[in-house]
């Protein structure tokens, strides 16, 4: 089938494209700062330049294209630092997931594309009561904390229009296994630190199996949503400092509650006590997926080594 693939450059990307060419899939990979055509064209795709967040663009793309199937990988949050307010941080991303989501959904649906795609998340949303891991059918988080209401709701909003239009919004774990990525840093530096009891849990995916789903995905019917996560959601005070040992770093230091709210701000104390994981049972049944690392306890060993530092990672 020819793919598009938006965002090829990234750090999905990546991973997708050559995932994508050994199932047989043509990818036509898209990217969006001028340099990175050599890397989607060396990555085996044949690179187009695109601004999702031009609609007249986004639409003669895909009508010269006409693909068989669109898949949405776009963020935006590679060189900036994470700001205390999550808005903030995924302004532009959240810009991605409506504006561009929309875009790409319209020019879909003028050029026929049968099937369609989209990244998704899953940690920090469900809502943040009863059991600790939650599956696709749950409720999501009805009163986000305050700095990440706009990211919530863009999420949610990605959610609603794919599936409406029949496609496949997958919501991945906190991805890991870019050994350049922000968290890696932070924790490498000890700046990522275990909040009070560090009972909040998280739901983890190497790059390489949410790249594996993703391929599985385009064989299925939508609409779906799927959680594309391990086996293991666990709290922070286990995974911390098993990713630390991994990154070559100190153990991870420890912060009360009310000394992480005046550093950190509450939107993090909460996060850090109270969010949930998920389940991927559904992905499994149905994709017929399999996660190459079940758990992060083997996946952070084996795919991360220590920090490079920021001018490598770049
Ligand atoms: N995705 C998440 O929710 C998330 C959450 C937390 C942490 N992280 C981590 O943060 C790091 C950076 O991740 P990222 O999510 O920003 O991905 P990324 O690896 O920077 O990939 C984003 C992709 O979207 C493309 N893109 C950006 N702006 C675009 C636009 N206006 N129109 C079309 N395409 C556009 C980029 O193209 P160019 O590269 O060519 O500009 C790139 O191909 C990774 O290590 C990741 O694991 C991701």
């Amino acid at each position: 089938m020819r793919v598009m693939l938006v965002g090829a450059s990234g750090a999905i990307g990546a991973r997708l494209v050559p995932q994508l060419a050994d199932r047989g899939h043509e990818v036509i990979g898209t990217f969006a700062s001028p340099g990175n055509a050599g890397r989607v064209r060396a990555l085996g795709a044949q690179p187009v330049l695109l601004d999702l967040l031009d609609p007249g663009a986004v639409r003669q793309a895909v009508l010269d294209v006409r693909p068989g199937a669109i898949v949405h990988q776009a963020t935006a949050l590679a060189g900036g630092g994470f700001s205390r307010k999550l808005d903030r941080t995924f302004a532009q991303t959240n810009r991605l997931r409506t504006e561009g989501t929309d875009a790409l959904l319209a020019a879909a649906r003028e050029a026929g594309v049968p099937r369609f795609v989209a990244q998704s998340f899953a940690p920090y949303r469900y809502a943040r009561e009863g059991g600790l891991v939650k599956t696709e059918d749950d409720p999501l988080d009805p009163a986000p904390p305050a700095g990440a209401k706009e990211t919530n709701a863009a999420m949610a909003y990605l959610d609603r229009v794919v599936t409406e239009a029949g496609g496949i919004a997958l919501r991945y774990g906190g991805f890991y296994g870019d050994p350049g990525d922000q968290l890696a840093r932070a924790v490498g530096k000890r700046q990522f630190p275990i909040i009070g009891h560090g009972e909040g849990v998280t739901s983890w995916i190497h790059l390489d199996d949410a790249a594996a789903a993703t391929v599985l995905a385009l064989d299925h019917d939508g609409p779906a949503l799927y959680n594309i996560v391990d086996d293991e959601p666990a709290p922070t005070r286990e995974w911390l400092p098993v990713l630390a040992d991994a990154l070559g770093a100190k153990p991870p230091r420890h912060l009360p509650a009310w000394v992480a709210r005046l550093i950190v701000g509450e939107d993090a104390v909460l996060a850090a006590s109270q969010s949930r994981g998920a389940s991927n049972a559904r992905a499994r049944r149905e994709l017929g997926w399999t996660p190459r690392y079940p758990s992060w306890r083997q996946g952070f060993a084996a795919s991360l080594g220590p920090v490079r530092p920021l001018t490598a990672a770049a």
